[in-house]
């Protein structure tokens, strides 16, 4: 076991890009605990590195001698840096007693950046500011500075400045970490109480989670329980994390370990419960737990429906290591047999469906991203709906509610008119508008979430030429004046094209619907009308004329192969088409509404 007053664990706070892989890096290397040849160590899944986003967050220990002679265990928590988890980041937080605020000097504080910080602050970390990417020509420390000074109300001497590409400044890093941060409090022989604070999925043993001791200790073989999934479990194994695992016997509080027990399921390990003791549990769970709830849902459909079993598998296979993935089988009468799946957010649902597309190699087609709505009837009674066609008759419906959010947005003041515009359009308010320093504003909205799902962040990057940063956090259910807006194909609807949009723009967005349709659907061996609907009331529509479509026609001659290739080009065209009645409906239709101008 370890000794209380040598352990720091901290985490690393920083926007995307902003350094923090290399800067984390260095101190793995400057403390031999990675000997590094190339590339970056803490990301492991391939789609993660592509992204340049931490999708899971890890825990790394290092031992570290300092300056003072005497040599600290620190354990460095991964936080995932992207919005959609923002749960998973506090709970990352809440196992640390110190964090480094890492800020690229040559871009300042981002809005991402500051809502993690405030969730540090609030668990009352010690925050250490790091300005980073010193090395770099465009650096502006001293502006940089004033901005953290604002921010946290600290002083300048407090203001590290390093490089992780050159590795200036990385010790006075580690040096900082062991002299501020404090070293974990709790009581050895108190009850086990542990924090989960992450899980990963290994295939060859199962889930393992990563866990701080709050206090107690806890020892291999122990009876442990999960206190808000009230399960229990054998800990098969205990121990520490560096760049393998290794196991011990025993660990105690303030440490950061890692439990392997034999589970099969991400679903029974959820982030931010607490492990005790089966004989002797503590009183209480570690304060904050919540349940992570899908917000965003989309329809995924095989685009051949003898896959559905297949995408079924797929889809289990996916929600063992991601928790938070949640399915369930729909039908519609377009797609036919599909599932409806929750997501955290839109980047969570852009990296399932591009796993299932790599890993499974499942071709499906995703219906338009909505949220969940609550429904009240007239009679009293309430429902989450997750689906625009599963909403009960019109004339049944006393209110909708949707789902709003707190939005921050950090642009340069350029860009306010603009961004403002935007908000506003897609029925925001503004609460707050704040200068941060030099010519940067930071504002703040709320917005429906429905509408950020939609073509928000394209948008928001087009129009600040990429210097607007956006985080969001869910707000509160509010009534919303919301119609369903149907698409009819040749008469029939699409169930899975259905919207629900607001009242006073529904009309106007079925017109654009209809103009995008027939730009997207190819024209076919007869008219297709496309028409918007909002209940028995036809608002907007377009035709599609005919074509006789001859790929061959070009083809003077009989050069036989040339004219196979043409086919098999055709054909493979078609992959991603759906058979709509007697329409022929490609993926992007499905995906029409995000493309709206
Ligand atoms: P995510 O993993 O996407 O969150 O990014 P990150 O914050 O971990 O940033 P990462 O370490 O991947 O660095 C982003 C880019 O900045 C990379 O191209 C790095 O090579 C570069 N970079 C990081 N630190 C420095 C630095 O100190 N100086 C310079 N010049 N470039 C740096």
């Amino acid at each position: 076991m370890e000794n209380i007053n040598k352990i720091r664990n901290f985490c690393i706070i920083a926007h995307i890009d902003h350094g923090k892989s290399t800067l984390a890096d260095r101190l793995l290397e400057k403390t031999q605990t990675i000997k590094i040849t190339e590339g970056q160590m803490l990301d492991d899944m391939d789609l993660e590195r592509e992204r340049g986003i931490t999708i899971k967050s890890h825990a790394i220990q290092m031992e570290y001698k300092a300056n003072d002679g005497q040599t600290y265990i620190l354990n460095l928590i991964d936080t995932p840096g992207h919005v959609d988890f923002s749960y998973e980041v506090s709970r990352s937080i809440a196992a640390c007693e110190g964090a480094l605020l890492v800020v690229d000097a040559t871009q300042g504080v981002q809005a991402q950046t500051i809502s993690n910080l405030y969730m540090a602050i609030e668990h009352d970390l010690e925050i250490i500011p790091v300005i980073n990417k010193i090395d770099m020509p465009s650096a502006m420390p001293e502006e940089v500075e004033d901005e953290i000074v604002d921010l946290i109300g600290c002083k300048r001497e407090e203001i590290l400045r390093a490089s992780g590409k050159t590795g200036e400044g990385v010790e006075d890093v580690l040096e900082a970490v062991v002299n501020r941060v404090p070293h974990p409090e709790g009581d050895n022989k108190a009850p086990l109480q542990a924090l989960i604070f992450d899980s990963v999925f290994n295939s060859f043993r199962g889930i393992i989670a990563y866990f701080k001791i709050e206090n107690g200790t806890i020892r291999k073989g122990d009876k442990v329980k999960f206190f808000n999934t009230g399960m229990e479990y054998d800990a098969d194994e205990i121990g520490v994390l560096k760049m393998d695992m290794i196991a011990r016997n025993e660990l105690g509080t303030g440490e950061v370990g890692y439990i392997i027990s034999g589970i099969k399921n991400a679903t029974e390990v959820k982030v931010g419960d607490t492990i005790t003791h089966v004989a002797r549990p503590c009183e209480k769970a570690i304060a904050g737990f919540q349940e992570v709830k899908p917000m965003v849902f989309a329809g995924v459909y095989p685009i051949d429906p003898s896959d559905y079993e297949n995408l079924r598998a797929s889809l289990e296979k996916l929600q063992l290591n991601d928790a938070s993935l949640t399915f369930m089988p729909e039908s519609s009468v377009a797609l036919g047999f599909g599932f409806r799946c929750g997501f955290l957010g839109l980047l969570h649902m852009e990296i399932i469906q591009e796993r299932l597309d790599r890993e499974f190699n499942m071709d499906v087609i995703t219906t338009v991203p909505n949220v969940s709505y609550m429904v009240y009837d007239k009679q009293g009674g309430e429902k989450e709906v997750h689906n625009p066609s599963g909403l009960p008759d019109p004339t049944m419906i006393d209110h909708i509610e949707e789902p709003y959010i707190r939005a921050t947005i950090i642009t340069s003041c350029d860009y306010i008119g603009p961004i403002m515009k935007l908000c506003l359009d897609k029925r925001g308010e503004l609460i707050k508008q704040e200068y941060v320093s030099g010519n940067r504003v930071e504002l703040h909205f709320m917005l429906p979430l429905g509408e950020i799902v939609i073509d928000f962040y394209d948008k928001l990057k087009s129009i600040s030429k990429g210097y607007a940063s956006f985080d969001y956090h869910i707000d509160s259910f509010r009534p919303s004046d919301l119609v369903k807006l149907d698409i009819l194909l040749n008469g029939e609807p699409v169930d899975a094209l259905s919207t629900l949009t607001h009242r006073e723009n529904a009309v106007a967005f079925g017109r654009r619907m209809c103009e995008k349709l027939k730009d997207l659907i190819p024209r076919q061996q007869f008219d297709i009308a496309i028409q918007a609907a909002i209940g028995a009331k036809i608002v907007a529509r377009e035709t599609i004329k005919q074509v006789r479509k001859d790929v061959t026609a070009k083809c003077y001659g009989g050069d036989v192969s040339r004219k196979r290739k043409l086919l098999e080009k055709q054909k493979k065209g078609k992959k991603r088409m759906k058979q709509i009645g007697n329409v022929e409906v490609p993926q992007k239709a499905f995906l029409a509404v995000l493309k709206l101008d």
